[in-house]
């Protein structure tokens, strides 16, 4: 099978790489990034080698580029993970967000109908769904009502997706998974914010009152469930991932800072973040029944394997906070 992996030098998407990669004989993996400030690659660090490997440099809303692979390739499925990420850098500018989340993501999909490629998985958010109250899990079949210009971007993207599948029968798949964490992850999200924070004795930044929930999916759960989609999903179906991980912030925060024998007293309440969803939390019993799918570790579990993971790769980490980084902080964070 040949695959084009759109955004594989980002945090998810060079996770699934390594997992296709590594797990799954006779994959060849064309992968095409952008290499914006979330797309580095060495997260890709022993792959980008690899025999079934090849990285282009470009754009997903360069169409003609897009057409280019697909010929030369003939690519079996276009696994979609390319996009702008971060709720935050959304309320500051959403232009990039609808540039890249929306036009690239149509853009794809109008060289996918050209072409015919075979499948179109489309790698989505549960933000889609908006916010919870204290009770309830989304379903697939929850309403969409996006509240940041990054969830709305998203579900914009998702409903094209939808109807390329109803108006022209293209073969695609929407997941919508919870909040991601492991390896590789960027530190503008949190938890390798907070623990880049504490281990450089730095206030950790907590939004509001910090019970806001969130539901933690370990990555590496993530990508062999958008390989079980990929290999095994029903032509049009949506999928929910989650990893039945419901913590509030502080909980994490707190784990973050026993982990590393760190004191409490570096908590910071600060101001909070507009329109900040208070709760996330997901039903994955259709994933989980049809496609036999399920996570492979608890939060307690993987949370240390990050943690520790991040304390081995310091140079990556020390890397990735240098230069444009240090800036990005100064703006997001100074005057909370
Ligand atoms: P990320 O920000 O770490 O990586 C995004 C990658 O896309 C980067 O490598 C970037 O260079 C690339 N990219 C951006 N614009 C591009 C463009 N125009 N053309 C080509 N490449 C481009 O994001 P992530 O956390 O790995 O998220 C991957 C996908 O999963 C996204 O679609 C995101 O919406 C979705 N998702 C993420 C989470 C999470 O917790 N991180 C949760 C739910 C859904
Ligand atoms: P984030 O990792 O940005 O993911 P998302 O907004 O997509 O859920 O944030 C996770 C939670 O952590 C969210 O409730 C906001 C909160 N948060 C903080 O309290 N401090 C921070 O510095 C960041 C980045 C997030």
């Amino acid at each position: 099978m040949k695959i084009l992996v759109t955004g594989g030098a980002g945090f998810i998407g060079s996770n699934f790489v390594r997992m296709v990669l590594s797990e799954h004989k006779d994959i060849h993996v064309v992968n095409i990034d952008k290499l914006t400030y979330a797309g580095n690659l060495e997260n890709l660090q022993g792959f980008l080698e690899h025999p079934n490997h090849r990285f282009v440099r470009g754009d997903i809303c360069d169409g003609s580029l897009i057409a280019r692979l697909i010929d030369e390739h003939k690519f079996d499925a276009i696994v979609n993970f390319a996009a702008e990420s971060h709720v935050d850098r959304s309320l500051v500018d959403a232009d990039v967000f609808i540039e890249t989340n929306v036009k690239g993501t149509l853009t794809l999909l109008k060289a996918a109908l050209d072409k015919k490629v075979p499948r179109f998985i489309q790698v989505s958010t549960d933000e889609v769904y908006g916010s919870l109250g204290p009770q309830g899990l989304f379903t697939e079949l929850s309403p969409i009502q996006p509240n940041s210009p990054y969830s709305a971007s998203k579900a914009s993207s998702d409903h094209l997706v939808r109807a390329f599948g109803h108006s022209f029968g293209l073969n695609t798949n929407i997941t919508r998974c919870s909040n991601n964490y492991g390896e590789y992850q960027f530190p503008e999200k949190m938890i390798p914010l907070m623990i880049h924070n504490a281990l450089n004795d730095k206030p950790l930044p907590v939004y509001g009152d910090g019970l806001y929930v969130r539901d933690w999916l370990y990555v590496y759960d993530h990508c062999t469930a958008i390989w079980k989609v990929l290999t095994a999903g029903r032509p049009g179906e949506v999928y929910n991932i989650g990893g039945n991980n419901e913590k509030t912030n502080l909980e994490v925060v707190g784990l973050i800072l026993d982990r590393l024998k760190k004191p409490k007293t570096l908590i910071r309440h600060v101001t909070d973040r507009p329109g900040h969803d208070r709760r996330y939390a997901i039903d994955s019993g259709k994933t989980m029944r049809e496609l036999g799918w399920k996570p492979s570790v608890t939060f307690e579990q993987g949370i240390l394997k990050t943690i520790d993971w991040y304390l081995a790769n310091a140079a990556w980490l020390n890397h990735v906070v240098s230069g444009q980084y240090q800036s990005y902080y100064q703006s997001m964070y100074a005057n909370r």
